[in-house]
């Protein structure tokens, strides 16, 4: 993986670059549309590549090793193959969805015992079995296990996890060199900084995670509760101290609003599954505001979903056309939402990354964060 960095904002920290792995170029400032059990939700293929048009999605380890299950992924010849998707893929380790979506965790050492949420079967990753699958899926960028903190937390579990965090990274890369590529093309490895909502222990966690010397950083532990302000309070503190040589990853981040500010802060990739989620709830992201496409004010609104908008589904169907599949529970409903809100998501990141070439950005920024805060 080669990292260039293109530009850098003179108003504030944000960077424009460019990634190049073996499936091709991603764009920074980008958005990871979310794909995790190796489907993006209600998107076909051809329509996320068409139509969206990401650079990357993100499929999750914790989903893919319980089903289809890691053979059937090595069978077909890797994740991409599988979805037939030839584009980048990042899979996040199971660090987070093992703590958010199993029962009956057992955190140690070793690693963690969980309960699977689809059968109740009981399952054992470590960082290095978590290493060993991801080579089998063969995603582009692959993550470190780690341990991701609830919001709260007090400081003791939160200093004792992170250094916990610390030793796995170094188990991990001590295994990830004994594995070989599977699969003919390269992947690369980020690890994450913990640290929850403690300045000491997030510098500190920094600073362990840049000492690594991946080709890439990740951000963990946030958008979990916390309030805003101390989201972008732990960026700050982080980006300063990983190098401005390698990409940077928010993981699970976060709301249009969200993102614009954390790029100011010097992030390059996001992934989240709210545009994806909450489309399917009737929620639609706008540079206009958020729009509730269930509420009875659309009933009668034939205007297009979105005027503005940069697919093609935000000019082929009214508001009252998408209301309506939302009333009747239509599946419709659901894939026109998530068409949109992608599109929503891609242009605002590609946008992001015009204004910071242009010089514009922090302007920009400011204009569409108070925008964008509207509910319509
Ligand atoms: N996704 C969102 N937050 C996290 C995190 O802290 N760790 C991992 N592995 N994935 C995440």
């Amino acid at each position: 993986m080669k990292f260039d960095l293109i530009t850098k904002d003179p108003k504030s920290k944000a960077r424009a670059g460019k990634i190049t792995t073996d499936h091709g170029v991603i764009e920074t400032p980008i958005f990871m549309p979310v794909g995790t059990v190796a489907s993006v939700k209600g998107v076909h293929q051809r329509e996320l590549r068409d139509d969206i048009n990401p650079d990357i999605i993100l499929g999750n380890t914790y989903h893919l090793y319980l089903r289809p299950q890691t053979k059937i992924l090595e069978a077909a010849g890797g994740l991409h193959k599988f979805m037939n998707w030839d584009r980048n893929i990042l899979t996040d380790s199971g660090g987070y969805q093992v703590y958010s979506l199993s029962s009956n965790r057992k955190i140690k050492e070793e690693g963690v015992k969980f309960k699977s949420h689809i059968d109740g079967s009981y399952h054992f990753f470590s960082p290095e079995n978590v290493m060993e699958i991801q080579r089998t899926i063969g995603a582009d960028i692959i993550m470190a296990f780690d341990e991701c903190t609830p919001y709260p937390c007090d400081y003791r579990y939160a200093k004792r996890s992170m250094h916990m965090t610390h030793r796995w990274l170094d188990r991990c890369i001590t295994h990830l060199d004994k594995l070989p590529f599977k699969y003919g093309y390269e992947q690369t490895f980020f690890p994450i900084v913990q640290g929850s909502t403690y300045k000491d222990l997030r510098e500190q966690s920094a600073e362990y995670i840049a000492n690594a010397g991946a080709q890439g950083n990740a951000i963990g532990g946030l958008s979990v509760g916390e309030p805003a302000e101390e989201m972008y309070a732990m960026t700050e503190i982080v980006t300063a101290i990983l190098p401005e040589d390698k990409p940077r990853y928010l993981m699970g981040v976060g709301t249009p609003i969200n993102i614009l500010e954390n790029i100011a802060l010097g992030i390059d990739m996001f992934d989240c599954v709210m545009p994806t989620r909450n489309a399917r709830n009737g929620m639609l992201f706008t540079a206009h505001g958020t729009m509730n496409m269930k509420n009875k004010k659309w009933a009668e609104d034939f205007s297009p979903i979105d005027e503005m908008g940069h697919t093609w589904v935000d000019t082929e169907y009214s508001k009252a056309y998408l209301r309506h599949l939302f009333a009747a529970d239509e599946f419709l409903a659901k894939q026109i939402a998530t068409i949109h809100n992608l599109g929503f998501y891609m242009w605002l990141v590609r946008e992001a990354r015009r204004q910071i070439i242009a010089g514009t950005f922090r302007e920009w920024k400011d204009k569409m964060v108070v925008q964008m805060s509207q509910r319509l």
